[in-house]
């Protein structure tokens, strides 16, 4: 197996290589002066089977084209298979029309992959489960939850948490997560969004935080606002601290600014996502996907 990194994942990708005793493969990405890239694969793949890590991170649509381009060159150069892992799989809030006019971009991005020549698709932790289906190669959803899991029993004592769905779309994620931990209480805020702008326009709660340490559970944090606002929330509810967890670190705007001021304890995700130096934040912590990813890969 050849495993290449794009540019958005080399940090996960070495820490994925290493874990599988492998070196990372060898591609040139040169940028020209207007922003478009060549890529150049530099060492023979004939009849290999290869895997590409690419996050599909900020800037999204840069490095979903990097992505194209090089399973192309993959492709040219005659690689048996082309396996993308794609940790965070950039625009999948966007899997069907939520209002006339719009486009399934999700759709356009799978249509790509697959025609390029992806052979099958890893990821981490979908928006939705209909995600899958949007595609026609196999798709493997690798989970970051069990390790938080993991991480919450060993931080906490389970019988001051409760668990909490920030929206509606969370609660299957929030649930699975109960259930590793033996069904600790649950509470879900239903948090209803500006179609047009995003912005939150109201929230409510639903389960008992009075006296409990809530523990937020998210699939990812974008610019921050759905789990600041959570927090207030829920500490109005008489929540004694909040902590966060999340898979994807995308960080948009001053996220990190966002969630160091607010009245989070501590935000926790993992590395699906390279978080740039600018984004870290002295009460983030990251927890490494990298062995999941490793396992994953070796298995197939
Ligand atoms: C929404 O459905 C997602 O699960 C996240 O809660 C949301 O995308 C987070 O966005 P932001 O951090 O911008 O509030």
């Amino acid at each position: 197996m050849s495993i290449f990194s794009g540019s958005a994942s080399k940090k996960l990708a070495g820490k994925i290589a290493k874990d599988l005793n492998l070196e990372l493969s060898l591609v040139e990405i040169f940028v020209f002066p207007d922003g478009e890239k060549r890529i150049r694969i530099k060492e023979n793949v004939v009849g290999k089977d290869c895997v590409i890590i690419q996050s599909a991170s900020i800037p999204p649509d840069e490095n979903y084209m990097e992505l194209f381009i090089m399973i192309d060159a993959l492709k040219r150069s005659g690689a048996n298979s082309i396996k993308v892992m794609i940790p965070y799989l950039g625009y999948q809030r966007q899997d069907h029309i939520f209002r006339d006019g719009e486009a399934v971009s999700l759709e356009v991005i799978a249509e790509i992959l697959t025609r390029v020549g992806m052979t099958e698709l890893y990821s981490f932790d979908f928006h939705s489960p209909k995600i899958p289906d949007i595609f026609s190669v196999p798709v493997h959803q690798l989970s970051a939850l069990p390790i938080f899991a993991e991480k919450i029993k060993q931080d906490f004592k389970l019988s001051e948490i409760v668990l909490v769905s920030p929206d509606m779309g969370g609660i299957r994620r929030a649930k699975e997560v109960s259930e590793m931990l033996g069904n600790v209480p649950l509470a879900t805020i239903e948090k209803n969004r500006n179609l047009a702008s995003g912005e939150i326009n109201d929230a409510g709660l639903t389960g008992e935080v009075r006296g409990e340490i809530a523990v937020i559970i998210d699939d990812m944090i974008s610019t921050g606002q759905t789990m600041v606002e959570a927090a207030e929330l829920l500490l109005e509810n008489g929540a004694v601290k909040v902590f966060v967890f999340a898979t994807h670190a995308v960080f948009a705007k001053d996220a990190g600014k966002l969630l160091q001021h607010s009245n989070i304890e501590r935000v926790i995700v993992s590395d699906t996502i390279d978080v740039p130096a600018f984004n870290q934040f002295p009460k983030l912590e990251v927890i490494s996907i990298a062995e999941v990813a490793a396992k994953a890969l070796k298995n197939q």
